[in-house]
């Protein structure tokens, strides 16, 4: 798989670290970034990890970055492509080419968008969470494979009940990437199942190139 990040990448560490152990079932080939000088690539390089950067600023509109996007993702010939912590919308020609999950620190369909943390906190809910779900053209919004969720405690501000979310999503992303790796996947409109019997990553690209 190729690990997406835009900052620190504790979750694309998270699941290097697990698969240094051939019974994950998966090789992280590269890790991309849409930023210069980050933490995550940091991190990455120092494991030995590929790592690519395309940054957003060095292209005239969000296509010709999209298609640059789309060309180094390809490089490493990717079974999936795992957004996390990945702050920028993909688009038609990385998600026409690639399967691609996303992690996202809210329940799902609840609080889209870049601030997903500090919007729950603003509503007032009582708990929250994350999600793993596929990626389509919308915001937060395409199939959800997997959630968990997290009480929010009194007294959180934005940056503890976030640092609660992440521990609990580096756990959820690990399992739920090894499992699609291992097990395939089948998605039936909005309905994601574990096994191989329509989608799974040995035959994920001959799937996108039949739509
Ligand atoms: C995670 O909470 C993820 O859900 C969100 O951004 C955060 C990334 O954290 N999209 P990290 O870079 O993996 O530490």
């Amino acid at each position: 798989m190729v690990v997406l990040i835009s900052g620190t990448g504790s979750n694309m560490a998270a699941l290097v670290d697990a698969a240094e152990d051939p019974a994950y079932g998966v090789d992280v080939v590269a890790v991309g970034s849409d930023r210069r000088g980050t933490r995550g690539v940091e991190l990455a390089e120092k494991a030995g990890v590929p790592t690519f950067v395309v940054p957003f600023r060095d292209y005239s509109d969000r296509a010709e970055w999209d298609t640059a996007m789309a060309d180094r993702i390809s490089e490493y010939a990717p079974d999936l492509v795992v957004s996390a912590g990945f702050m920028r919308l993909l688009g038609p020609a990385v998600l026409g080419r690639h399967t691609a999950v996303n992690i996202h620190p809210a329940l799902l369909p609840s609080f889209p968008g870049a601030h997903a943390v500090r919007d729950a906190l603003a509503h007032g809910v009582r708990v929250t969470g994350t999600t793993i779900h596929f990626l389509d053209e919308g915001v937060d919004s395409g199939p959800i494979i997997d959630q968990v969720a997290v009480p929010v405690e009194d007294g959180d501000d934005e940056s503890s009940l976030h640092e609660r979310i992440k521990a609990v999503e580096r756990r959820m992303l690990v399992d739920t990437v090894g499992r699609l790796a291992r097990e395939g996947w089948t998605v039936d409109g909005r309905h994601v199942r574990f096994g191989r019997t329509e989608h799974s990553v040995t035959d994920a690209t001959d799937t996108k190139e039949q739509r």
